[in-house]
């Protein structure tokens, strides 16, 4: 299959490590031109070095927060300067800290809401006048399955994920007369840092070692284990492409089956 990416230039924020660096990576395997972000210099320094080394391909890096609306749009206008056009917008984050309804106070809700949700409010904004110009475009966001099932002691995670779906069903629709394509991508239990951290969690609120937490959880999906960043990266490289020309709007699970529900 072609995917049409060569030449194609990839905005992604959050991008040091994780699932953010491992879509990069798969597209810059394509042969797209990179300008990724993240909050610390040396890491995102890093993983930037590390892809052009791996790929050959042109990687900016860029310091950024995401829940700051200066960084958001100095991240934009410095790499529009830089690459001239933007093609594919990918807005992650970290995820929100794990904890009940009554753990947190209206700054933590506040800080949760920033970084999931505005974030990729104030990125798109950014970004939609390039890709009209441009003649359309690829825009997607990492959410969680907790987007069709709410999971125990993530409240903030399944409250904003579900406000992110709406904006981007929402968005697909505003935006299609322009070409831009709008969808989300949920990982189940993908093996990255963030899921190490939240099986130590669960492991210390039940008692239990860790291993355990993570073999129980293993043997609710499907297909009997975490995802690689790799294989979630393949699907979000799919729907980046030119051979995605008609998926908008849809949230794609990306879960070994994990998620019951239709
Ligand atoms: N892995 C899974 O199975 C899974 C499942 C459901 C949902 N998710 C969600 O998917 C997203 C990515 O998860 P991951 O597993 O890749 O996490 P990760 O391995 O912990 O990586 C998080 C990345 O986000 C960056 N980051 C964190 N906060 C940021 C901010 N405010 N501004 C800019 N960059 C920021 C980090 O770099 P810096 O520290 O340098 O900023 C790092 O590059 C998260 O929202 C997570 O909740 C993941």
């Amino acid at each position: 299959m072609e995917l049409g990416l060569k030449g194609k230039v990839a905005f992604i924020t959050a991008a040091s490590k994780g699932l953010g660096k491992a879509v990069a990576l798969e597209l810059a395997r394509e042969g797209v031109q990179l300008a990724i972000s993240s909050r610390n210099k040396e890491q995102i320094e890093e993983t930037a070095e590390l892809i052009r080394k791996e790929t050959g391909t042109r990687v900016e890096a860029f310091v950024a927060d995401v829940s700051n609306p200066n960084d958001v749009k100095q991240f934009v206008e410095t790499m529009i300067q830089k690459f001239g056009k933007v093609d594919i917008l990918l807005v992650n984050a970290g995820g929100p800290p794990s904890g009940e309804f009554m753990q947190f106070d209206d700054e933590t809700w506040e800080r949760a809401f920033q970084t999931n949700l505005m974030s990729i409010v104030r990125m798109v904004r950014e970004v939609v006048p390039h890709m009209r110009k441009n003649g359309g475009g690829k825009i997607l966001t990492i959410a969680s399955s907790s987007v069709k099932v709410p999971i125990p002691g993530l409240v903030l995670s399944n409250t904003f994920r579900a406000g992110v779906t709406g904006l981007m069903k929402t968005l697909s629709i505003e935006l299609a007369k322009d070409q831009i394509l709008v969808n989300v991508v949920a990982p189940g239990r993908i093996a990255t840092d963030r899921l190490k951290e939240l099986d130590a969690a669960n492991a210390e609120k039940l008692g239990i070692p860790v291993e355990e937490v993570t073999k129980k959880m293993e043997q609710t999906i499907p297909l009997g284990r975490y995802g690689g960043p790799q294989e979630f990266a393949k699907a979000v490289v799919f729907l980046a492409s030119d051979a995605n020309s008609y998926i908008t709007g849809s949230t794609i699970m990306i879960d070994g089956g994990m998620v019951p529900s239709l």
